[in-house]
C-alpha cells in the first residue's frame, strides 16, 4: 500500500542512485569532492521533499562496493564528509522525526565513519518519520551473497530445511529485511544502469531516468518522477485487461 497525497500515488519507498556529482564538479572546473560536498545539499533537499509527501523510506546509493578502487584521495574525502555531514544534519533529521539506517558491509567502513554511523543510527532509533536508508558498502551482488551465506549456514547446521526456502525467506536474509521493494528507483546524470544496487529488491521498480546531474536535483525534479510513477501501468507480469478487472 502506498500513500496518497492530493490525486497522486506517493511510493513507499523511493530509491535513489545519486550520480553525476564528478561531472557537476568538472563543468565548474572543480575538484570531484567539491561535487560531492554539493551532492550533500540535494541529499537535504531531497530527504526533506521524501519527508514532506510521506514516503516512509529513502534508499540513497551513497558508497558502493566497486567505489573503494576510486583514487585513495577522493574516497578519503567521501567518507570524511560522510562523518561531517552526519555531525552537522543529525539535529536537523531528529527535528524531523527522520530514522536514519544503513544497509552494506559496514564492517568493512573505517572504525571512525562505523563509529559515527551506528552511534547517529542509535541517535535517531525511535523517530516515527522517514527511514533514511544510507547504502554504504553496498552492492546488489554483495546482499545476495550475504544472504546465499546465511541460508546455506543455516541448511547445514540442520536449522532451516529446503523446502522452507522460498522468495519471502530469501528476501528475509537481504539487507532490506522488513522493508517494501522501492516502486520507484530514481539515477539522475542520463546514465541508465542499475550498477549493482538493489538487484533483487528493484525487480518490480519503475526506472526514472534523468539528465539533472546529482547536486542539482531539487524536489521539483523529485516531483516530475513521482508524476512519471503516476502515469505508469504497473502490470507484474499481468495484461492490462486483467488490471481492468481488478
Ligand atoms: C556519484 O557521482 C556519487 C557518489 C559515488 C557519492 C554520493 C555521495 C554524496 C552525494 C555525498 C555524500 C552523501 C551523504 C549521504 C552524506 P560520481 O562521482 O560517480 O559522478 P560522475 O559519474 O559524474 O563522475
Amino acid at each position: 500500500m502506498s500513500a496518497r497525497q492530493d490525486e497522486r500515488e506517493i511510493p513507499q519507498h523511493i530509491a535513489v542512485i545519486m550520480d553525476g556529482n564528478g561531472r557537476w564538479a568538472k563543468k565548474q572546473g572543480a575538484m570531484r569532492i567539491f561535487g560531492h560536498r554539493r551532492g550533500v545539499q540535494a541529499v537535504r533537499d531531497i530527504t526533506e521533499g521524501c519527508a514532506e509527501l510521506g514516503v516512509a523510506h529513502l534508499t540513497l546509493y551513497a558508497f558502493s562496493t566497486e567505489n573503494w578502487s576510486r583514487p585513495k584521495k577522493e574516497v578519503d574525502g567521501l567518507m570524511s564528509l560522510l562523518i561531517k555531514t552526519i555531525n552537522s544534519e543529525l539535529p536537523t533529521l531528529m527535528k524531523n522525526k527522520v530514522r536514519l539506517t544503513a544497509i552494506g558491509d559496514l564492517q568493512g567502513l573505517s572504525l571512525g565513519v562505523h563509529k559515527k554511523l551506528l552511534g547517529a543510527i542509535d541517535t535517531t532509533r525511535e523517530n516515527k518519520g522517514l527511514n533514511l536508508i544510507l547504502a554504504l558498502n553496498y552492492s546488489g551482488k554483495w546482499d545476495l551473497t550475504q544472504a546465499f551465506k546465511a541460508i546455506c549456514g543455516e541448511a547445514i547446521k540442520g536449522t532451516l530445511k529446503l523446502e522452507a526456502i522460498d522468495e519471502g525467506l530469501v528476501a528475509d536474509y537481504l539487507s532490506t529485511k522488513g522493508i517494501p521493494d522501492p516502486e520507484l528507483l530514481i539515477r539522475t546524470s542520463g546514465e541508465m544502469r542499475i550498477s549493482n544496487f538493489l538487484l533483487w529488491q528493484s525487480a518490480y521498480s519503475e526506472f526514472f531516468f534523468t539528465d539533472v546531474l546529482w547536486p542539482d536535483f531539487r524536489k521539483k525534479h523529485l516531483d516530475l518522477a513521482i508524476d512519471s510513477f503516476n502515469g505508469r501501468e504497473r502490470r507484474f507480469g499481468k495484461t492490462s485487461e486483467q488490471l481492468d478487472f481488478q
